[in-house]
């Protein structure tokens, strides 16, 4: 048999299982122009529409005129806020629970906010037709600061109080002034603060991680075709959350779900950006249901930038305790968390303030108190984690930031510092102060590795000596090294605790093999270029012997996908991944039973080697999973259905803890405030690895982004609310010329509780990143008296720092 001259590496090789650096499926259409976009659809008789947005933050709006836009050749029909009332559909509900206009209600919010919605033949008839629409606005006092914003008379949210203009309690519990959303607790308040009042050392330092926002390349949109015939509503649009989205349009239009189909096509990028229900959605639904046509809604760049889903905007203030000699010993930090006109963070139900908890980061910190205040003003709603696991990042920041600032009391070597206070290996799993339970880790292995790996001890003396220099005249040049360690918390969730608009956040996938041995893999995520197709038959293979190249995965249709969650927050590996992994495990046990029967034994008398069943002891009689999927399809087995096909849903008992340990090398020209990153560092411990090459990928692209927001990105306003930052001209989008050669490393710690031991990936590199490129900025300057510096750390804001300094003579 041919078979028998295969070695077993060879048919392991064959599957293209985990492990394996298996190249995407999915380039070869990417690489030819194939890929298939929301805006690449084009369908019979398809209108198009946009928005007549606001000019200004904070207007009233006293009159709409749309005759003259009514008379614009090519343009059908303006939709305005009266338009949509008699439906119940100028307000929707947003993921935080809180509500947004769809389109502008007797006033707006914010710079950019839909004003109403014109449907033409083609996009530039819709342009016209927004020309020609008449707004007359009456200015308002504009709150852009969010501690004004709590000290102001100004309520911007009249739905949010009652006739005595006081603030009724919100989604989250009581608010303390009409401007303010919620407050969200967690920790010890009195213990931590008795612990930091009485310690040895404290270090206090506020620091505000700047609004900023995803960008994909791809920007947000959609196409509705409502088919009055059948009563079917089709819905190809941008989403990161098909079936969330489905679920929201069935209840907000009335429609009934099964009358719903929501397609992600192939997706530029989301990065969080797409998790939300945007204005453009509700309006183009209404616009083809109004018209019997398919509506397409495409945002541009500026209205991408302007209006959808920001990140960020936190002002973060710490104190942090330690003895004389480095070992923590209590963290408090408090937020002021801008959310913008409507509160749309998009976070699981119980986390108003994201997974912001997780602030005490890789460090046994004993007790801990945070603190965040969500309040309105008047920029965009959003609070998507951008490339994050929901708040994450900002978490990251703040811990990594206050640990160098803890270094610089302590006199101490941030290196060291961390060292000492790592969470060790023999305590996994670790209950952290705000109330995680880290699966597993192995801190101090990792950052042994990795100091080593750039000689840490090396550059600290090179960095001295260029001090020297520098001192003495020799040198305009400083060096910077920085350092970050952090933990990621991926995989929401455990639906006993994570649920968005009360859908529990769990995960599937659904397989069917086909009767010549290849197979189908439906799942309820959405790859928007992560390589699921390539990743997920991987892990396939491994499980049921199939190779991945004989497995096609589908996402993304509402009609065909069981139900989930989608992806975003690193979660489709841990959760969908491990529903997979679960599926296939089904699909296997139902395979020991048909292959039991063909060689004649017992279910216990086989075992699963790579592709196949052998009768335990006797590896020369075995049926291949080729052979055991035929056999399902035409044999009758008793006791046994014919056809070989599994579901799962899976509910992770816990999310999953990634880490890693960066060091960034930098040098700073202090005359220009031009950085050059000399090298950079990146250790990842994902637990079990797919596909190596892929994860590679995943960490250049989340170093990137990193290296964007600490270096550059943002979305910054006047004090009029005018947004400065609305092209790509003035919002920084890193090339191949800022982007440094990356040196990736890793270790594997698996995670207990996965099926396969696998940990999101995705995500870490940006929450990783971030800090570790500030951290190279700020320890440059650390010992000409630097203690902190907001980011982002453009050429002239690290210019104003050297200036500040005094570094310029
Ligand atoms: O949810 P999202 O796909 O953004 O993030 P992820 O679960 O971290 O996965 C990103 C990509 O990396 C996927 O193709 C994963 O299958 C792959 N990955 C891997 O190969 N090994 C891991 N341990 C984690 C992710």
């Amino acid at each position: 048999m041919k078979d028998e001259v295969i070695t077993r590496e060879e048919r392991v090789a064959n599957l293209k299982g985990m492990g394996c650096s298996r190249k995407r499926v999915e380039d070869a259409r990417f690489t030819q122009g194939k890929g298939n976009y929301v805006d690449d659809i084009k369908l019979d008789g398809m209108l198009f529409g946009d928005f007549v947005r606001s000019p200004y933050a904070h207007a009233k709006i006293t009159n709409i005129d749309t005759a003259a836009a009514l008379e614009v050749p090519g343009v059908l029909a303006v939709l305005t806020a009266k338009d949509l009332e008699p439906l119940g559909l100028h307000w929707m509900p947003t993921l935080a629970g809180d509500k947004q206009m769809v389109l502008a209600d007797g006033k707006v919010l914010f710079q950019g906010q839909e004003v109403a919605f014109v449907v033409a033949e083609d996009r530039y008839a819709a342009a016209d037709g927004i020309e020609a629409v008449e707004v007359e606005y009456e200015e308002l006092e504009v709150l852009i600061d969010p501690f004004k914003s709590m000290q102001s008379d100004v309520v911007l949210r009249e739905d949010t109080v009652d006739e005595n203009g006081k603030p009724m309690d919100g989604a989250h519990g009581p608010r303390t002034h009409h401007n303010h959303i919620f407050t969200w607790e967690a920790g010890d308040k009195d213990p931590t603060f008795e612990v930091i009042d009485s310690a040895e050392v404290v270090a206090e330092e506020t620091m505000y991680y700047h609004r900023t926002h995803p960008c994909p390349l791809e920007t947000c949109g959609c196409v509705a075709s409502m088919d009055k015939v059948n009563g079917k509503l089709t819905l190809w649009g941008t989403f990161q959350a098909p079936h969330a989205i489905r679920t929201v349009v069935s209840l907000i239009s009335g429609i009934e779900e099964h009358n719903i189909r929501v397609i992600s096509p192939d997706i530029g990028g989301g990065f969080g950006n797409k998790v939300g229900a945007y204005p453009g959605y509700v309006c183009s639904v209404v616009a083809s249901i109004v018209t019997g046509k398919p509506v397409k809604w495409i945002e541009d760049r500026m209205d991408n930038l302007m209006t959808t889903a920001f990140a960020r905007d936190y002002w973060m203030k710490g104190r942090i305790s330690a003895t004389k000699d480095g070992k923590i010993t209590g963290l408090h930090c408090h937020v002021t968390a801008d959310h913008g006109g409507f509160d749309a963070c998009a976070d699981p139900t119980k986390f108003p303030a994201g997974f912001m908890n997780i602030c005490t980061g890789s460090y046994d910190i004993p007790t801990a108190y945070l603190e965040v205040d969500g309040v309105y003003t008047n920029k965009a709603p959003g609070g998507v984690s951008y490339r994050c696991s929901f708040r994450v990042t900002e978490a990251v920041y703040f811990i990594e930031r206050m640990i160098e600032v803890l270094a610089i009391e302590l006199n101490m070597d941030a290196a060291e510092l961390r060292r000492i206070n790592f969470i060790k290996k023999e305590q996994f799993p670790y209950t952290a102060a705000l109330g995680w339970e880290y699966d597993s880790g192995d801190y101090h292995t990792a950052w042994d590795k990795a100091l080593k790996a750039v000689d840490y001890e090396g550059l600290r003396a090179e960095q001295a000596q260029r001090i020297e220099d520098f001192k003495a005249g020799k040198t305009r040049s400083l060096m910077g090294i920085g350092l970050s360690f952090f933990t990621e918390i991926v995989g929401a969730g455990p639906v006993k605790n994570c649920d968005i608009l009360g859908l529990g956040m769990f995960d599937s996938c659904e397989i069917r093999i086909h009767p010549t041995g290849s197979a189908i893999a439906r799942l309820g995520t959405i790859s928007q270029g992560q390589g699921h197709a390539t990743t997920f038959a991987q892990i396939l293979a491994s499980e049921i012997g199939l190779p991945a190249d004989s497995i096609t995965i589908e996402e993304g249709d509402t009609d065909t996908a069981p139900y989930g969650l989608g992806t975003y927050g690193s979660r489709s590996t841990p959760v969908a991944g491990a529903a997979t992994a679960m599926a296939g495990r089904k699909i296997r046990a139902k395979a020991q039973m048909i292959a039991a029967y063909l060689l004649e034994v017992h279910d216990d008398d086989v075992e699963f080697d790579v592709d196949r069943f052998v009768v335990k002891g006797a590896p020369e009689r075995f049926k291949t999973m080729k052979e055991i999927a035929f056999a399902a399809y035409n044999q009758a087995i008793p006791g046994i259905e014919p056809g070989l096909e599994a579901v799962s849903y899976y509910d992770p008992p816990n999310m999953t803890y990634p880490f890693g340990a960066y060091v960034c090398v930098m040098d700073i020209d202090v005359d220009t405030g031009v950085t050059d990153i000399r090298r950079f560092y990146a250790l990842d411990d994902c637990g079990t690895r797919i596909n190596p090459m892929v994860i590679e990928g995943q960490v250049h692209g989340g170093l990137t982004e990193a290296l964007a927001v600490a270096l550059g990105q943002e979305i910054a306003y006047d004090e009029m609310g005018n947004v400065k930052t609305g092209t790509l001209m003035d919002f920084f989008l890193p090339t191949a010329w800022e982007v440094p050669n990356y040196e990736t490393d890793h270790t594997v710690t698996p995670s207990p509780h996965h099926p396969i031991g696998a940990k999101g990936v995705g995500e870490s590199p940006h929450v990783g990143g971030v800090p570790c490129f500030s951290n190279a900025v700020q320890d440059a300057f650390r010992a000409f008296g630097l203690r902190h510096t907001n980011m982002p750390h453009d050429h002239w804001r690290i210019w104003k720092t050297a200036n500040e300094l005094g570094l310029h003579g």
